[in-house]
């Protein structure tokens, strides 16, 4: 049961409006992407961490370097273009599972990613981490036409674990018929293989705009005490 890690790191951070891509931006004593990598080093099931970075980043080569497992693999366009990047660079030595978590999260509990490993193995079943809907959601444009029910509906997050081979087949008969792939379990919905719902702390946000940094910085300081 090799297990890999994908790290998404080549986006460039538009919505944060920042100088340098977001996930450089420092938060209680180092950058974004050095605290998502601190937490999956401390995963000794992952045989390989590889991050998709951009190829003209000029960053990522400067940080300290945090676990030998690490590896830096080119990215892509869109996400999943860094994801089906990343799947080709470990295709000569394929793991069987691959673990895919962007670097924008690094707020993820360990735990949760161990219950997402162990729930999916024991499986044998592909699954992601996701938590239930909270708030009452409204669809509409500028008037509210609907309350939609949420008892059934979750939020994506990451970590997403899938078998190596269906996640890259999927991808890539996604990306070829031109569906919108803004997650693994996306890709794998629409090639009609199942997605586990793990419920994993709500906490674990993807850092995002301006407002999303001093709710990170407080947290992981908190969990750096
Ligand atoms: N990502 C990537 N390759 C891309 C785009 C995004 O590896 N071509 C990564 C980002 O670096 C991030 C994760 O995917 O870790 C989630 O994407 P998102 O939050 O959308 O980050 P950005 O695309 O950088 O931000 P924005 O959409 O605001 O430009
Ligand atoms: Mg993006």
């Amino acid at each position: 049961n090799s297990i890999a890690a994908i790290v998404p790191a080549a986006g460039v951070g538009s919505r944060m409006q920042h100088n340098a891509p977001k996930q450089y931006i420092k938060l209680a004593g180092k950058t974004i992407l050095e605290h998502t990598l601190a937490k999956l080093s401390q995963l000794p099931q992952l045989s390989r961490i590889v991050v998709a970075i951009s190829d003209t980043d000029p960053y990522f080569d400067e940080l300290p370097q945090i676990d030998s497992r690490v590896i830096r693999a080119s990215g892509g366009k869109e996400r999943a273009d860094s994801v089906l990047n990343s799947l080709f660079f470990l295709e000569a030595n394929p793991p069987q599972w691959v673990l895919v978590h962007d670097a924008a999260r690094p707020l993820v509990n360990i735990d949760d990613i161990n219950t997402l490993i162990n729930e999916c193995i024991k499986a044998n079943e592909g699954g992601i981490l996701a938590s239930k809907v909270k708030d009452t959601i409204k669809r509409g444009h500028t008037y509210s036409e609907q309350t939609v029910p949420r008892d059934d509906l979750w939020q994506a997050l990451t970590p997403q674990l899938f078998k190596y081979d269906e996640l890259k087949s999927a991808l890539q008969n996604a990306l070829v018929n031109g569906v919108t792939i803004t997650d693994e379990a996306s890709a794998i919905e629409w090639a009609n293989k199942p997605v586990k719902l793990i419920a994993g702390r709500s906490d674990n946000i993807k850092i995002t705009t301006p407002e999303d940094l001093d709710l990170a910085g407080f947290l992981l300081n908190k969990q750096q005490n």
